[in-house]
């Protein structure tokens, strides 16, 4: 079956580049991103491996967990780390899952038999605190992620979880945000001292709550 937001992430245990985990222990309190690759020694994915190392100082401000996976064996991603490292100019810092058996891929659905018979599909998996998902990603083999959007979203997700607001349309961190329907405007005043701006009584923008 496929899963859904809110739904719990599927727990696993599996052999890492950084030993053998059971995903919700990782995890532990730590908001987490689970991204799956079509397979190790890949020109896109080696970008993109390379570019989540180099970020990992933004991904630890936000309290964010990496782990990638591939169905390949620990073995195959072993060999294939130097090259990651020495094509983007950096050190590996996070697990990548050795899924041969597919255990992980299955769990969460992310082989599309009509893009890739055996291969998974790029998907990016943000999970919360509470081990729920917060969000789905799915993007074909051919088209690397983008990761200043996976950064954005995130910030996103953690502002929305604590506060009553949303964001809009290209939101980034710093910018007004959105007023949630189910709170009045003469509600919105008392709840958001930096003001509440009126376009529509629908849409109420205000200052970003948490900066
Ligand atoms: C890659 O991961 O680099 C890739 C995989 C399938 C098609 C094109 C690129």
């Amino acid at each position: 079956m496929s899963l859904r937001l809110g739904d719990v992430a599927p727990d696993f245990t599996a052999d890492t580049t950084q030993g053998k985990i059971n995903f919700h222990e990782w995890l532990g309190d730590s908001w987490g991103m689970l991204f799956s690759h079509p397979a190790d020694f890949t020109p896109v994915c080696t970008t993109e491996l390379g570019k989540t190392a180099l970020l990992k100082g933004e991904f630890e401000k936000r309290g964010v967990k990496t782990i990638a996976v591939s169905v390949d064996d620990l073995e195959s991603h072993n060999k294939w780390v130097p090259d990651i490292e020495e094509v983007n100019g950096v050190t590996m810092n996070f697990p990548i899952i050795a899924d041969e058996e597919r255990k992980v891929a299955e769990l969460y659905d992310m082989i599309h038999p009509n893009a890739s018979a055996k291969a998974t599909v790029r998907s990016v998996f943000i999970i919360g605190p509470d081990k729920t998902i917060k969000l789905m990603l799915t993007y074909p083999a051919s088209t690397g992620r983008n990761f200043t959007e996976l950064l954005r979203v995130i910030d996103s997700l953690q502002l929305t979880a604590n506060h009553s607001v949303a964001t809009p349309a290209d939101w980034k961190d710093g910018d007004d945000a959105i007023v949630v329907p189910s709170i009045s405007t003469e509600d919105a005043i008392k709840k958001f001292p930096k003001g509440v701006k009126e376009v529509k009584p629908y849409l109420r923008y205000t200052p970003q709550p948490n900066k």
